[in-house]
């Protein structure tokens, strides 16, 4: 059972407004030409990666403040946006996100050398976490079963592409803007999130007290922001989705021995080469 998304140079994209309205061509072209400021900063990832955590995070050194924000990340998601002109309202620096690979980035924030900050989460857990979100978002509408949506994965049928080519056009950039991009793993952010919060801090030549670190770690806790970030998914179709479970290693509980076997043949085989680390063991 496929989504029946509209699909763009082999990638198939979720119905959202502006790609509704404009088509995902157009939609992306869009998105391409946006005026970027030096000072934007761009959460990258393949979907449900830990895009919400780290943009938590990261508004919080940015803007100085340990409080969970009230706005969601959804509003600065580029490609979701009607009109992007409402960007231009806000304040620099602006933290904008997309789901969207590297080659549709806003032209200018790449000629800018503009930071980025992408996280990597092990695959075999977000396709378990991609199930359940395509299960309970209208946009995506999926209704097959957990086997249904192993066999879109393994086809590079899940929305937003392939994960495989997703992070290996995330790698090649980074070799070819060296210092640009800032690579965290979900998994690493579990284990020492304040290590990692330190070291996105460093990143962003944002200088922090230990004590301001472990407060923005207590606060961006998955339980916290469970149980205190506004869902934007729970306003709009009144169960909230993106707060799930938050923990490494879901997929055990799911993928079937065979399923992990074919899993694990294709990912030897399309990330071969790769210096991105896997965590399937944990
Ligand atoms: P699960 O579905 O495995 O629970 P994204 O924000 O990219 O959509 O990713 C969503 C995934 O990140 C979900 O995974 C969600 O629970 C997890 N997540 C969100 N906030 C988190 C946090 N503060 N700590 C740990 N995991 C978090």
């Amino acid at each position: 059972k496929q989504i029946p998304l509209p699909e763009f140079e082999g990638v198939r994209f979720p119905a959202v407004i502006p790609i509704r309205k404009k088509g995902v061509e157009k939609a992306l072209q869009d998105v391409r030409e946006i005026q970027s400021r030096e000072s934007d900063i761009m959460i990258c990832t393949y979907p449900k990666s830990g895009t919400h955590w780290v943009n938590e995070v990261t508004n919080m050194l940015i803007r100085n403040k340990t409080e969970l924000d009230t706005v969601t990340k959804v509003s600065t998601m580029l490609e979701v946006i009607p009109d992007l002109s409402v960007l231009d309202a806000l304040p620099s620096p602006r933290l904008l996100n997309t789901h969207c690979s590297f080659k549709y980035l806003p032209k200018k924030h790449i000629e800018n050398r503009c930071k980025i900050i992408h996280i990597i989460r092990n695959p075999k857990d977000v396709c378990i976490s991609f199930y359940y979100h395509a299960k309970s978002d209208p946009v995506l509408d999926f209704t097959g079963s957990w086997d249904d949506f192993f066999e879109m994965w393994m086809s590079d049928k899940c929305p937003y592409g392939s994960w495989y080519n997703y992070e290996k056009e995330m790698e090649q950039a980074e070799k070819d803007f060296p210092g640009m991009i800032f690579t965290c793993y979900f998994e690493e952010m579990k284990k020492d999130d304040t290590g990692e919060i330190q070291r996105l801090a460093n990143f962003l030549e944002i200088p922090c007290t230990e004590k301001t670190i472990a407060n923005i770690a207590e606060t961006t806790s998955f339980n916290n922001m469970q149980q205190n970030k506004l869902d934007i998914t729970k306003v709009v179709s009144g169960k909230g989705f993106i707060y799930r479970k938050g923990e490494i290693g879901d997929w055990k509980n799911h993928f079937t021995v065979a399923q992990n076997e074919r899993f694990d043949v294709q990912y030897t085989e399309r990330f071969k080469g790769s210096s991105y680390k896997s965590f399937f063991e944990q």
